[in-house]
């Protein structure tokens, strides 16, 4: 193995216990969930990866401005410190925080998208789709050709396919509300955009007058690969490219829950001021959210989101989370398990369909794999593929994703080298045994949108 373990720019303070159940009840345990992983309870996962949204360690700085949080209903000290922040980092004018992501698509989306409209963007997240289906409007993803080939490694898998979103903008001109820019690309395995492919984006949003929302959950991590592989960037500050970043969009959502490093938390920006939108996202914001001072969170949280603001895009803390990712991607290069390579930002997307390829995306490659990672280790992970992206809204037929991802999410600050190792072992001897798991998993019940976080299966016999 090539790939060095690059150690933690941080000691540990506190700890908090795990602890794993024997395979026999791991078993009953997921049967008990409905073969949902969201059904278990986290006690019961020794190793949790569903997602590293809010699952991350804050800092003791964190911690100690949690203490300093001002709760006042309007106009909170707090609120003024994440402004500044906000401001600073991304050079927007005009910054709202909200209670988390999907707030944030809640409040701006119905105000730019309805019916009959259309929205591009080089991958939606699943909620920002159901937002852009609940306000009337359709989907549609552009990302390029090679995010759909896992063993094809070419940096900048997260790109927006720019001759087919200009062949888009041609075709529907107006009607395309908004086209949306992810960064990284979650959906694609955390793939990240280039600084290139984002100016011109930018460029023909503005040739054909559409404006351009960055979804921004992760764009620490994003400008991170832009500093690693873009080779003018290489002695650029993370700062100044982040800057730059924003620079080529007009609004953005953001999940904080991620490379801002908190627990709870979003936000949502406006490039200019004198935006119209100002003025109608404060009022969705006070109808949905609570004051635009405070936006659904406390003053304790608007705190240490100010403070995680500045943590989330150091340099030598985006080595060594980039850097986990590509451990953790080399052991299982060594063991011939496919992923999204090269490896993404927050997690490694294993190709389950490589894994069980006598199994059909209608039963669900790699929801089966998660399944399989639970029993084997008590490692709680979650499906990017079919099962996760449901039912087409206008036939009720179930859609055929591009890829058939098993996510290993990994929670910021949280686990250890030996942990990596334990993942990566894991994944080894479901391998080893991937002919015995014969069939898939049928769905029992299903709600009508966003069904994975509830759906109930069982295994096909
Ligand atoms: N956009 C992206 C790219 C996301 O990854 C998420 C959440 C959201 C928006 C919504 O943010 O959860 O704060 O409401 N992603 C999490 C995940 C849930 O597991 O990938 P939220």
């Amino acid at each position: 193995m090539a790939i060095k373990y690059i150690p933690e720019p941080f000691r540990i303070k506190m700890v908090e216990p795990i602890k794993m159940l024997t395979r026999q009840e791991r078993e009953q345990k997921i049967k008990e969930a409905k073969y949902n992983l969201f059904n278990l309870r986290g006690e019961d996962c020794y190793i949790d990866l569903l997602t590293d949204s809010g699952t991350n360690a804050m800092s003791d700085q964190m911690w100690a401005g949690i203490m300093g949080g001002d709760e006042a209903y309007a106009g909170s000290r707090s609120y003024y410190k994440l402004e500044d922040a906000g401001k600073d980092i991304f050079g927007y004018d005009y910054i709202q925080p909200v209670h988390q992501g999907r707030a944030a698509e809640k409040v701006l989306l119905p105000l730019l998208l309805g019916e009959g409209k259309l929205s591009v963007s080089n991958m939606f997240f699943d909620t920002t789709r159901a937002h852009v289906i609940l306000s009337g409007a359709r989907p549609i993803d552009c990302v390029v050709p090679e995010a759909k080939d896992p063993s094809k490694r070419a940096p900048f898998k997260g790109n927006m396919d720019l001759a087919k979103l200009e062949s888009l903008l041609k075709e529907h001109g107006r009607r395309i509300g908004l086209v949306v820019m992810t960064i990284t690309n979650n959906s694609a395995g955390g793939q990240p955009v280039s600084m290139k492919n984002m100016r011109e984006t930018y460029a023909l949003c503005q040739k054909y007058g559409v404006p351009l929302n960055i979804d921004a959950a992760r764009y620490a991590e994003n400008a991170y690969f832009v500093k690693r592989d873009e080779p003018e960037y290489k002695d650029a500050s993370i700062k100044d490219i982040i800057r730059e970043m924003f620079s080529y969009g007009d609004t953005f959502t953001m999940s904080a829950k991620k490379d801002t490093i908190v627990n709870i938390g979003g936000m949502l920006g406006v490039r200019d001021s004198a935006s119209p939108l100002v003025i109608q996202i404060k009022a969705n914001c006070i109808n949905y959210e609570g004051f635009y001072t405070y936006g659904g969170l406390a003053g304790r949280d608007l705190e240490a989101l100010a403070i995680g603001l500045y943590e989330g895009i150091e340099e030598s803390y985006l080595r060594y989370r980039i850097g986990q990712m590509e451990y953790l991607a080399a052991r299982l290069d060594d063991a011939g398990i496919a992923y999204q390579s090269p490896v993404g930002g927050h997690g490694v997307f294993v190709d389950a369909a490589q894994m069980f390829p006598h199994i059909p995306y209608n039963e669900f490659p790699a929801q089966t794999l998660c399944i399989e990672l639970y029993k084997e280790a008590g490692i709680r992970t979650c499906d990017i593929g079919s099962y996760m992206l449901g039912n087409d809204p206008d036939t009720g037929r179930q859609l055929h994703a591009d890829f058939e991802f098993s996510r290993l999410a990994i929670p910021r600050r949280v686990y250890t080298q030996a942990h990596l190792d334990l993942m990566a072992d894991a994944l080894i001897e479901v391998k080893k045994r991937s002919q015995e798991v014969k069939r898939g998993y049928r769905i029992t019940w299903e709600p009508p949108i966003l069904r994975h976080f509830q759906a109930s299966l069982e295994p096909i016999k």
